[in-house]
């Protein structure tokens, strides 16, 4: 709820064609100035001024990841239920929003098809994993029994990448927030959760190891095949930890630990594998603990050459 000044400025600030638009748009997802501009067809100088407006009166938040100054709906000020409320009001049918859903549409598109450019380059590297573990479906089979089908408020999902998890799960929460390391990841994560209709689901730049999101904020987290990368895992674990509201869990998906060697130099993973002992002893140290653990064997024919998947179901203790 927001102060009689607050909310004044947020009238003020909404009460103009385009930042009406503005608003309308950003409902759809998140997107950048050069997107916005496109979107609107006006001068990237006006776009920009009509943002700044909005993001003074709180009724959109801009966050930057890297080079890249992004703009959403606002989640956290005073006047963000005002947003909200505003975006009700707008008809679908009519002519100006009907053409905004177009250039949106074409916007998402585009980001689609540069994220393919991306993953078409790196492509060689996951399909050459995915043949020494299980196939994935019963992975994610194993993961969607492990998270069930209860609503969750919040959703966090840590190092996203492709956003696979949020795909899965972000149905089942109200809010839904993706981190990853890296840009190129995110813009992938971002074309296909627009793919997915998911507007609902938010995705930024972060580091697992230093996250900036709040306390005992989320009742669902997932860490996917991220933790074998990682120089700390016992920080994102504690980290990941951190996140979860009281009853809350965190969910870890990783190689089981493994001796191939090549995928250190081949594909950057920094662990072996993650083994129960130590994600055991990570969670004790963030005050939490495995409620359970569970493992895939690896296809037969590949025997001492394959990778077994673990999961774990981490708690506060
Ligand atoms: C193999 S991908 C897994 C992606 C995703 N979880 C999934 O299930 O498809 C690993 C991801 O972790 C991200 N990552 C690596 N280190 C990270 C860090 N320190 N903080 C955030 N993300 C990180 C990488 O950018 C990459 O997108």
């Amino acid at each position: 709820m927001a102060m009689i000044d607050e909310l004044l400025a947020g009238l003020r600030a909404a009460g103009e064609e385009t930042r009406l638009r503005l608003l309308f748009i950003l409902s759809r997802g998140e997107f950048n100035v050069s997107e916005l501009t496109t979107i609107l067809g006006q001068s990237q100088p006006r776009v920009s001024r009509h943002l700044k407006l909005m993001v003074e009166a709180g009724l959109i938040q801009r966050y930057r990841e890297g080079a890249w100054m992004l703009f959403r709906i606002s989640t956290s000020s005073g006047n963000a239920e005002l947003a909200r409320s505003l975006i009700r009001f707008m008809a679908d049918d009519d002519p100006q929003v009907a053409r905004d859903l177009e250039r949106i549409a074409q916007v998402k598109a585009q980001r689609q098809a540069d994220a393919q450019a991306y993953f078409a380059e790196n492509a060689e590297n996951w399909t050459a994993i995915r043949a020494y573990h299980v196939a994935e479906e019963k992975t994610e089979e194993a993961i969607r029994e492990l998270v069930g089908d209860v609503h969750v408020d919040r959703y966090v999902d840590l190092g996203t990448g492709t956003g696979r998890m949020l795909e899965m799960f972000a149905p089942l929460a109200d809010e839904a927030v993706g981190v990853d390391l890296s840009r190129e990841m995110l813009s992938f994560a971002r074309a296909n959760l627009g793919q997915a209709g998911l507007d609902h689901v938010q995705v930024r730049q972060g580091d697992i190891s230093g996250l900036t999101l709040q306390d005992a904020s989320a009742d669902l987290v997932t860490l996917h095949q991220v933790l074998h990368f990682l120089a700390d895992p016992a920080k994102a674990i504690a980290e990941a930890v951190r996140l979860l509201k009281p009853g809350g869990r965190l969910v870890v998906a990783d190689f089981a630990s493994h001796d191939l060697e090549f995928l250190r130099e081949q594909f950057a993973h920094r662990r072996l594998g993650i083994a129960h002992y130590d994600m055991t002893s990570w969670a004790k140290a963030a005050g939490a603990k495995v409620t359970k653990h569970e493992q895939l064997s690896p296809p037969a024919h590949l025997a001492q050459e394959g990778l077994a998947v673990a999961f774990w179901v981490i708690e506060k203790a």
